[in-house]
């Protein structure tokens, strides 16, 4: 089993709090990568010692010279929907010229995923997968919701699986054309005959609680029928106006409630008491042309928050989480740090996983060098290529 030294590193996020630092900042630090996980973290000083130790009983050791510059956690993207045919740029251009978002677009991209094969929508899915580990993304979750069939949804399901464990079946993203008429029927099919195909491939339940989706009423039925095929609950609420999107994730332990651009004092003080993160997707409001979620309002009441990409080909058509960092920081009153954590830290809480989104030991070693002597070049530097080396588990994947 091959050792890797990740050493000389200028910045070291760890994401582990110490005094009253959150990314538990290290300078001239190092990282010692055995079998996948982070076997020690120090100073680059301490750093061959160490690494002889664990050398003695390995065949070989790589040594990576970060030369100054910044390592972080991989990004958590914890709200993707990577699975679809089609794209919308049509859209896009009509919004940047005055029109504004509606989730009837949906529809557009259900008729095209429909007629795509499985290996068009795979290529498609590794291609983004690609692009995100480029970016320095090591954890994602994949939503379904572009099939809102049976058949279609399991389909969705099974393809993300493919590429992540954090499948999410949202079978309930809206109303297909066919159940315009009846609407209570398609909530007795996702609830039933979909749930059942789906819950096997699948670790959580999603609903769209919105004008224009689904009421709470509905939302609810899903998520409790989620619940008992053991799908934990997600939400997607808040996105185009006050609702109950919150108080029903809050009020059923969800993991997460993810847009959250529009919040009452109330639903704030509900999150601040619960362990539900409040997931921004910042993507959204920039290629929707709406108001950026109030961060700043949320962290200083309390509130885990998360930052994710919600790559769709509707209302956010980015994988980057490096752009959702930049974003955060000069759209949605964060810091650098606040906004590094809750890509990586905060994701890793929004999907409950207590094995990604820090370096520590222990931890799986998910892990991103910039091309940079600091995290802060990710907002400084916004669309600049800065990640140099990504590693997964251990290995290099970009
Ligand atoms: O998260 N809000 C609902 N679903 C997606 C949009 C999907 C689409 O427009 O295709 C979202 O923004
Ligand atoms: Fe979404």
């Amino acid at each position: 089993m091959t050792v890797t030294l990740i050493t000389n590193i200028g910045e070291l996020t760890t994401n582990v709090a110490r005094d009253g630092d959150a990314c538990g900042t290290l300078r001239g630090a190092a990282v010692l990568i055995d079998d996948g996980r982070i076997a020690w973290v120090g100073a680059a000083g301490e750093a061959s010692d160490v690494s002889s130790r664990f050398a003695r009983s390995t065949t070989g050791m790589r040594t990576v010279d970060a030369a100054g510059r910044a390592v972080l956690p991989g990004f958590v993207d914890s709200h993707t929907h990577l699975v679809f045919g089609g794209d919308r740029a049509d859209e896009f251009e009509a919004r940047m010229a005055g029109r504004s978002y509606s989730a009837g677009g949906i529809r557009r991209t259900v008729e095209a995923t429909r007629a795509a094969g499985d290996e068009e929508l795979r290529n498609r899915l590794a291609g983004f997968i690609g692009e995100m580990r480029r970016q320095g993304t090591t954890t994602v979750e994949i939503k379904t919701g572009y099939g809102l069939t049976v058949d279609d949804e399991e389909r969705l399901a099974r393809l993300a699986a493919e590429v992540t464990d954090e499948v999410t079946f949202l079978g309930a993203h809206v109303i297909p054309p066919e159940y315009a008429g009846d609407r209570e029927g398609y909530v007795d099919l996702v609830c039933g005959p979909m749930l059942e195909r789906c819950a096997p491939v699948a670790k959580w339940v999603d609903v769209f609680c919105e004008d224009g989706a689904f009421t709470a009423a509905e939302a609810r039925r899903v998520l409790e029928a989620g619940l008992a095929r053991s799908l934990q609950p997600r939400v997607h609420g808040n996105q185009l106006g006050e609702g109950p999107g919150v108080a029903l994730a809050v009020g059923l332990g969800a993991a997460s409630v993810d847009h959250c651009t529009y919040l009452t004092d109330a639903d704030v003080r509900l999150l601040a008491g619960s362990a539900t993160v409040a997931t921004l997707l910042p993507g959204v409001e920039f290629s929707t042309r709406q108001p950026y979620p109030d961060a700043r309002r949320l962290v200083d009441a309390g509130v885990t928050i998360a930052l994710a990409s919600d790559c769709n080909p509707g209302s956010s058509f980015t994988s980057s989480m490096p752009l959702m960092v930049a974003l955060a920081v000069r759209e949605m009153g964060l810091t650098v740090a606040e906004a590094v954590w809750a890509a990586t830290a905060g994701g890793a809480r929004a999907l409950r996983r207590s094995d990604v989104g820090a370096l520590a030991p222990g931890m799986r070693a998910d892990a991103v060098l910039l091309d940079a002597p600091s995290r802060t070049h990710l907002a400084y530097r916004p669309g600049v290529p800065i990640v140099a080396a990504v590693w997964k588990d251990g290995g290099r994947v970009a």
